[in-house]
């Protein structure tokens, strides 16, 4: 069975196609990145007009690159949330008119389910039952995973997501939309001299926060002379903070529940020094771990062709309805 999987809920327009056995065949991703930048973050009418021009021609992209017609698709997965609603929209409209005309079966994909299954494009995929770390914009969530739409949420931050944490402490630092990347590499030439709090560690529980960083790196970059190696190692010091915080909620994860096996994935899991101290984590805890290659990490098509793959193969498929919620959180799946 090929599936073509759409990805429209923020900033990156991604296609591929997957097949249930051949595996990933092909998979496109056009960035909105140099657009937004100009206004220093994503504005949603712009995010929603761009997939409307870009989508299409990447749909054909993707079959021509992959020889193949729109007659041997099979099915359609696209994302249906959570996301920007406009974003989302033209995602959901151009799959359902897609697979009303070419009479094929549709499926809605919950993008942090996608998130979630990344690393299982990987050769070296992990087995159920495992935990996952799911780290992006818009989410921090622990989740202990059974199976496909097997999801028991063990934790989840109650402020700001971890990538928000990176770009709004990246603005703060002069960095350039999108912040997280910009942070991480500003951090390389700084020292993590500045204790940063690990919120949250001190408590027992699977939550985190954020927000409290955020705001300790605005003091301290007005305490500071702000001087470009200042801004480094204010910048190496919060990711450290960072990566400690998830590294000790993880290890906790792992403690509690027995599992021998972690995920991490969705964009924050591309940094380097969060992926460093949880492997060091792991290796440690003598548990297994995950992540999914860098382009993965990040939103993208494929994984979002694998999940709706996965359902469409548990036997779960759509009406025609064009749907879209902005809002999803991950316990109502199944
Ligand atoms: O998963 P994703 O592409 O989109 C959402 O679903 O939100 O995640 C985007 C987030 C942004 O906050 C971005 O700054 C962050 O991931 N990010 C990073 C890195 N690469 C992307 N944060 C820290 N270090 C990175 N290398
Ligand atoms: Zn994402």
């Amino acid at each position: 069975m090929y599936v073509l999987g759409i990805e429209t809920s923020c900033d990156e327009t991604g296609v591929a196609i997957y097949h249930s056995k051949k595996g990933l065949i092909n998979h496109v991703l056009h960035s909105q990145i140099d657009m937004h930048s100009e206004y220093g973050g994503v504005v949603p009418e712009l995010a929603s007009r761009d997939h409307i021009r870009k989508l299409v021609p990447l749909i054909k992209q993707t079959l021509n690159e992959s020889h193949l017609l729109q007659s041997d698709i099979n099915a359609i997965a696209y994302t249906a949330g959570p996301g920007l609603m406009g974003a989302l929209l033209v995602g959901a409209a151009t799959a359902q008119s897609l697979a009303w005309t070419w009479q094929i079966p549709s499926i809605a994909v919950h993008h942090m389910e996608g998130h979630l299954l990344a690393p299982m494009l990987e050769d070296n995929a992990p087995t159920f039952p495992f935990i996952a770390l799911l780290i992006s914009g818009g989410h921090t969530l622990l989740v202990k995973v059974e199976g496909i739409g097997k999801y028991e949420l063990l934790g989840q931050s109650l402020d700001d997501a971890a990538g928000e944490a990176f770009d709004k402490t990246a603005k703060m630092l002069d960095l350039e939309y999108p912040g997280g990347p910009k942070l991480s590499a500003l951090a390389t030439q700084g020292q993590a001299l500045i204790k940063f709090p690990r919120p949250m560690t001190d408590r027992p529980g699977l939550d985190f926060s954020f927000s409290g960083l955020k705001t300790f790196a605005l003091n301290t970059i007005n305490a500071s002379e702000k001087t470009n190696q200042d801004k480094a190692d204010i910048a190496a010091s919060f990711q450290e903070a960072v990566a400690d915080t998830l590294t000790i909620k993880c290890k906790r994860a792992i403690q509690q529940t027995g599992l021998k096996k972690l995920v991490v994935a969705g964009g924050v899991s591309a940094n380097h020094q969060i992926r460093f101290c949880l492997s060091e984590m792991a290796k440690k805890e003598q548990i297994e771990i995950y992540f999914p290659r860098p382009e993965f990490c990040t939103d993208n098509g494929a994984m979002i062709a694998y999940a709706g793959c996965q359902r469409l193969l548990y036997g779960s498929q759509q009406g025609l309805e064009i749907y879209a919620r902005p809002r999803w959180p991950m316990s109502e799946l199944n």
